[in-house]
């Protein structure tokens, strides 16, 4: 057993239908799905979950596209999961995402950028228990 990274498939990837295809690459990269979710965040629940860029500039818009239509969440597992997964979907910034990356092939933009991946095992475990309780890991 692996440790844990959480992600986010964002509102315009799950939008354009590329929920499966974001989640084959993350397979075939040899994640095992611990837990998954198909949820429409409310503006308090997206808040509460960004709180830690709740001084940013980009704050409330990146609230409002979080809660503007269906995310998929989920819990992933993997040696060196979280270093991992951020190599895999790369750079916050798609215009400076590597080739073959998920950001590099599916984000539209800095904001709309397909995923979220979690930056420490710490937040990993704190974004994890934010939505899933333990009967829902498997
Ligand atoms: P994510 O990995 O989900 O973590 C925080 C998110 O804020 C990030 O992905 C981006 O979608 C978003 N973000 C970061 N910087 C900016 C920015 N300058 N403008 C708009 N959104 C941003």
């Amino acid at each position: 057993m692996g440790n844990i990274t959480f992600t986010m498939i964002k509102p315009e990837a799950v939008e354009a239908g590329n929920s499966g295809a974001i989640l084959n690459k993350i397979e075939a990269a040899g994640f095992r799905i611990v837990a998954m979710k198909k949820v429409h965040l409310s503006e308090e629940r997206a808040g509460s979950f960004y709180e830690v860029h709740k001084e940013r500039p980009f704050y409330g818009e990146l609230v409002e596209y979080m809660c503007g239509g269906p995310i998929i969440a989920a819990i992933l597992e993997k040696e060196n999961a979280v270093l991992d997964f951020r190599t895999l979907i790369g750079a916050t910034n798609p215009s400076e995402a590597a080739e073959g990356t998920i950001r590099a092939e599916f984000a539209e933009s800095l904001a709309k950028n397909a995923v979220h991946g979690s930056d420490s095992d710490e937040n990993a475990s704190i974004e994890a228990d934010f939505h899933f309780s333990t009967s829902e890991r498997f």
